[in-house]
């Protein structure tokens, strides 16, 4: 099919005026709906469920139109998508539609939409790609002029959406701590301005997250209601505006922050925002969770349909201690775990420098020969000799001061000029600048010579452990110091491009210091990120659920670490611990030699468990059942597979008192006409569920749940920490 005709076939069924180019953007449940008439400005119309060409057609009597980029300077001074100032320094823009195509590629649709300014050459593309299998909207912007010289651009959102006012609650993640990720607030949007946003450089989401969600009927329904989800996928500084004036709309903007990065327009230049995707769902903010799982698994997230290994990393157990026979001896108490990988953390490289103390070493990424005096290849080996996959920490856009590539390279550094620079992590951490094509190739590099000299390396975790504090480039970018962080994200996403390229089946951690740049940007080239420094599984319970309102499963890391707890000192029994793990992409993180014969015996049998439900629990739909974050004594969640023939179902006690009852949990998200024989998973030594290897019709367990005894004895011999883990499997 041609790009015309296409055209004609999908724009021809909405009818909204007969002079106006009537746009639909579809995926197969929503569309998106513009109407621009040449000349005048380019409209919004409609965002919700998919309509019929009748009700299309009703519209023009019942929508307002509104503007669907609004640029700054003609019309009231309210927030504005655009704001530019020309060559000859006026600060206004007119945008106007003048036509648009739509190609196709697979099953992939890109709407593209033109708009020029009345009087200057400058241009604004809109762009939009839909998908055959996904209910996501992408949506970004290119900009360009061919004025006789360079224009500023002030602002310039990856897209807007006019959200009906009404009883609109909005759900955000943050203010984000370094291990207290992805918690949770909501709010009811009422007048004035809401501002999230990052100014931190490189670890975007070490603050609040760029993920919203509007609920758009009242307080916010799991599993009805009407809602909108954004999320900018962006790894950079961004900043998401909700304005809420006189008029009849929820004005929702996102983009780069504009605040330390104006950009100076080159003629012919084109500047393309980030991608902001959105959904719409009628099934509350559960199904829009599930359209940006799906959306993610198939689009926009390495390797999104492959099952991921449960793994020990060294980390928690031995921190920088990753001598060769620490890690051989963790090999082998990994395989007789069950487990499929091993990852080797921070502490293994430098030799001048050699990694003993976070202060030292970054950037010298070859063996440290007093640790690893036989290399990373006799541990590549080893692990093969167990059955094991090798993973190995870096934290290649880092440099410490004290290092051998620092001292043959001290101008590859992020530094504002005539300023005393400032260190991050260890006190000598400095953040190498991606703005150079020289340091792009050093950090490329560093995956490139570690793959070449160990091929046998099959994951990496990429770390990320210092802001950028020092807001310049001492070197390059003279003149053009607010491009940056621009110049950063650009470097950053060149360099993982190569990677990708050459290294497609590598597995790739995201982390910076846990869950602090977790964001769709970044995730299309990572497999998965480090969800949280904080390993306590208590309040894992709370980061999980909240992360998951944008991210699946298989996607998240979740380990078993020892007790008491690092973070926080807690002291959880390994059951819990284990069936928290159990709800993310499994793994431990401890010194395995510390545990009793108990402890391992009970974790190999789990470890097992969790290879029988992976599948589900990483490539299934997700229904959060009871929310952490409503303090009713629990959380529960379940995933079940998309013919809905096999489900997991977790349960957590959150808080414990002495006679505290706690409510059945509809197992919402099953086959109502479907019987599921029930398995518990990991029981409790002392207190199996008595209803384990019965069958139930769904019908039933969707109304009436699981009885969970409220056996006091029980929960006081976990201390409060109870926990379940019931597999379900159709039963014909
Ligand atoms: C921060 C990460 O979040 C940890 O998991 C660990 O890799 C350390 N860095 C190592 O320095």
């Amino acid at each position: 099919m041609t790009t015309r005709t296409i055209f004609t076939t999908i724009l021809s069924a909405v009818a909204l005026t007969a002079t106006a180019d009537n746009l639909r953007i579809a995926t197969p449940n929503t569309e998106l709906l513009l109407s621009g008439e040449q000349g005048r400005q380019l409209n919004f119309v409609y965002y919700g469920h998919r309509l019929s060409t009748a009700d299309e057609q009703a519209l023009e009597a019942v929508e307002t139109k509104t503007d669907a980029y609004p640029a700054y300077g003609m019309f009231e001074l309210t927030e504005r998508a655009i704001a530019a100032t020309h060559c000859d320094g006026n600060q206004t823009l007119r945008l106007t539609y003048s036509g648009s195509s739509q190609t196709q590629d697979g099953g992939a649709t890109t709407t593209i939409v033109t708009l020029r300014d009345e009087y200057y050459p400058f241009t604004v593309k809109l762009c939009y790609k839909t998908y055959t299998d996904a209910d996501v909207i992408e949506q970004w912007a290119e900009i360009s002029h061919t004025e006789k010289k360079a224009v500023l651009l002030r602002q310039y959102a990856s897209g807007y959406l006019p959200i009906l006012r009404g009883n609109v609650w909005l759900t955000q993640f943050g203010p984000n701590e370094n291990n207290d990720e992805f918690d949770l607030a909501t709010e009811r949007l009422i007048g004035g301005m809401r501002v999230i946003k990052n100014l931190d450089g490189i670890r975007n989401t070490r603050t609040c997250n760029p993920d919203v969600m509007f609920s758009l009927d009242g307080e916010p329904q799991e599993n009805s209601g009407r809602v909108i989800a954004a999320t900018l996928c962006y790894s950079g500084p961004y900043k998401v505006r909700i304005d809420t004036e006189k008029d009849s709309y929820h004005h929702f903007f996102s983009g780069i922050n504009e605040e330390n990065a104006t950009y100076t327009l080159q003629p012919k230049e084109i500047f393309r925002t980030p991608v902001l995707a959105y959904t719409y769902s009628t099934e509350g903010q559960g199904g829009a969770s599930r359209n940006f799982h799906r959306w993610a698994r198939s689009h926009s997230l390495a390797h999104g349909h492959q099952l991921r290994n449960t793994l020990l990393n060294s980390w928690e157990g031995v921190g920088l201690d990753t001598y060769e026979p620490v890690m051989k001896q963790m090999m082998d108490d990994a395989a007789g775990l069950g487990l499929e990988q091993f990852v080797m953390d921070d502490g293994w490289f430098g030799n001048a420098c050699p990694r003993n103390d976070t202060s030292t070493g970054l950037g010298d990424w070859y063996p440290n020969p007093q640790k690893l005096p036989s290399g990373v290849g006799a541990l590549t080996d080893y692990a093969r000799q167990k059955g094991l996959k090798f993973g190995i920490w870096i934290e290649p856009e880092m440099v410490n001061t004290q290092s051998e590539l620092y001292r043959a390279h001290p101008d590859w550094i992020v530094k504002a000029p005539h300023r005393e620079m400032i260190y991050g992590r260890g006190h000598t951490q400095a953040v190498l600048d991606l703005s150079k094509p020289e340091v792009q190739d050093h950090v490329f590099g560093v995956v490139d010579r570690l793959m070449t000299d160990n091929p046998d390396i099959a994951y990496m975790k990429w770390d990320c452990n210092t802001a950028i504090q020092n807001q310049g480039s001492e070197y390059s970018l003279a003149g053009r110091q607010p491009h940056l962080y621009i110049e950063y994200h650009r470097g950053l996403a060149k360099v993982l491009d190569r990677v990708r390229a050459k290294y497609p089946d590598l597995t790739i951690q995201l982390c910076a210091g846990g869950g602090g740049r977790v964001n769709y940007g970044l995730l299309k080239y990572f497999d998965g990120f480090w969800t949280s420094d904080n390993t306590d599984a208590y309040q894992r319970v709370f980061i999980q659920y909240g992360a998951s309102y944008f991210y699946p499963a298989v996607a998240m890391a979740a380990h078993v670490s020892a007790a008491p707890n690092g973070s926080t000192g807690r002291q959880v029994p390994l059951k819990y611990r284990i069936d928290v793990a159990m709800s993310g992409r499994m793994g431990f993180e401890l010194q395995p030699k510390h545990m009793t014969d108990e402890d391992k015996a009970t974790s190999r049998r789990a470890i097992a468990d969790y290879k029988s439900i992976r599948e589900v629990v990483q490539q299934g739909d997700l229904y959060r059942l009871v929310s952490p974050f409503k303090a009713t004594g629990q959380a529960s969640l379940m995933y079940v597979s998309p013919d809905k023939s096999r489900a997991a179902w977790f349960w957590y006690m959150t808080e414990f008192r002495r006679g505290q009852h706690y409510a059945r949990v509809p197992l919402t998200g099953l086959a109502r006409d479907k019987r599921y024989r029930v398995r518990e998973l990991n029981p409790s030594a002392n207190a199996p569920l008595a209803i384990d290897g019965q069958v139930f019709g769904g019908g039933y367990l969707i109304d009436n749940g699981l009885p969970i005894p409220d056996n006091f004895r029980v929960y006081q011999s976990a201390g409060g920490f109870a926990s379940r883990v019931v597999a379900l499997e159709e039963v014909k």
